[in-house]
């Protein structure tokens, strides 16, 4: 990770978020494929400043990092509108620098959902209000034309999320390749509401008012099932994780399933959870066999229970989040 460049540095004097020539003093907070994040200390002031690598600038995309780290910045400002506790403030940003001033949330008081969930921690009133802070930003957003205008991101969030995830597992499950690819091009037909993308544990942290998101660079308009579908799935594969934690892991599971679906109200709550149940197991097995398998599924006999439960869900997808859930522990209680 590289230190806070001159470019970065006059633009955080520019924003008025440093003096001119006030010490300054950048700490990386983590190695992100994707971004550079420093905590920033300057004047008595701290924040956080998360900008774009350059290195995943491609030629030929005309979504270069810059727009990634903007739909980034719109969707935080976005979400702020609704749930303004569940986001970090937005302090300044940049598109042609390609960075944002952020709050910064202090570890000691903010821990990462994924951390918590690791030790134990896995409380399902918690992942309750993850479902109800998600629906609420759906239904603000559902059926605006507006911010779908502002958030065509079609084709990354296909390159990104639908083809690593359900088309590379389309190909190794070349039986299940036309359910798989059916998912991955119904869901990114559908313009619904305005989705997070990243939904994921290690986005997620405990705030003392409840959940706060991070990490919004995939957002995109389209199925809201995507979200929750994405979330959930994280809370199954917890279960290999920690197995000890299981019976926490699915109790969040059915928190977080229900508290969204109580607060759908932009279309029928039947329609999404179909919708949810047939996109998850699609994910499912996207995080053994697609191309960002989860790093904590080591062994082939985790591998192959993750591998059936979810085959036999793809091939019969079925109406209800329930089914899945019993599914996945009639396994594990093998
Ligand atoms: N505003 C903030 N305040 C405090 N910590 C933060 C803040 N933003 C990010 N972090 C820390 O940095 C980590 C990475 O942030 P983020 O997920 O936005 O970056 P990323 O590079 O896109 O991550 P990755 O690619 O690893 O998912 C977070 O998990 C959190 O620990
Ligand atoms: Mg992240």
């Amino acid at each position: 990770m590289e230190t806070i460049d001159r470019e970065l540095a006059a633009w955080l004097v520019r924003a008025g978020l440093v003096e001119d020539g006030a010490a300054m003093v950048a700490e990386p907070l983590t190695g992100g494929v994707a971004s550079d994040i420093w905590r920033v200390e300057a004047g008595g002031r701290r924040f956080a400043v998360k900008r774009a690598l350059a290195k995943l600038r491609v030629a030929r995309d005309w979504r270069a990092p810059v727009s990634r780290n903007g739909n980034e910045v719109e969707w935080l400002l976005e979400a702020g509108r609704v749930v303004p506790d569940a986001v970090p403030r937005i302090l300044a940003h940049d598109a042609a620098v390609g960075a944002f001033a952020m709050d910064y949330l202090q570890p000691e008081d903010h821990p990462v959902w994924k951390a918590e969930l690791r030790a134990g921690r896995a409380d399902p009133a918690f992942a309750a209000a993850v479902g109800r802070a998600i629906a609420a930003i759906h239904s603000a957003t559902a059926g605006s034309d507006a911010i779908r205008a502002r958030f065509d991101t079609d084709e990354i969030f296909h390159s990104i999320r639908l083809e690593p995830y359900l088309e590379a597992t389309a190909e190794a499950h070349p039986d299940l390749a036309p359910q798989l690819m059916a998912i991955s091009r119904d869901t990114l037909a559908r313009k619904i509401a305005l989705v997070h993308g990243d939904v994921s544990p290690k986005n997620i942290l405990v705030g003392p008012k409840g959940p706060v998101f991070l990490d919004a660079e995939c957002a995109w308009y389209g199925d809201p099932a995507f979200d929750l579908a994405f979330c959930l799935n994280q809370l199954l594969l917890k279960c290999l994780w920690v197995p000890a934690n299981r019976a926490a892991y699915l109790a969040s599971f059915d928190a977080l399933a229900s508290a969204y679906l109580d607060a759908v109200d932009w279309e029928p709550r039947a329609d999404v959870e179909a919708r949810v149940a047939r996109i998850l197991p699609g994910l499912f097995l996207g995080r053994v066999d697609g191309k960002s398998p989860a790093e904590y599924i080591t062994t082939d006999e985790d591998r192959n229970r993750v591998r059936r439960v979810a085959r036999s869900l793809i091939a019969t997808p079925p109406a209800a989040l329930a089914t899945i859930r019993d599914a996945w522990e009639e396994e594990l209680s093998k």
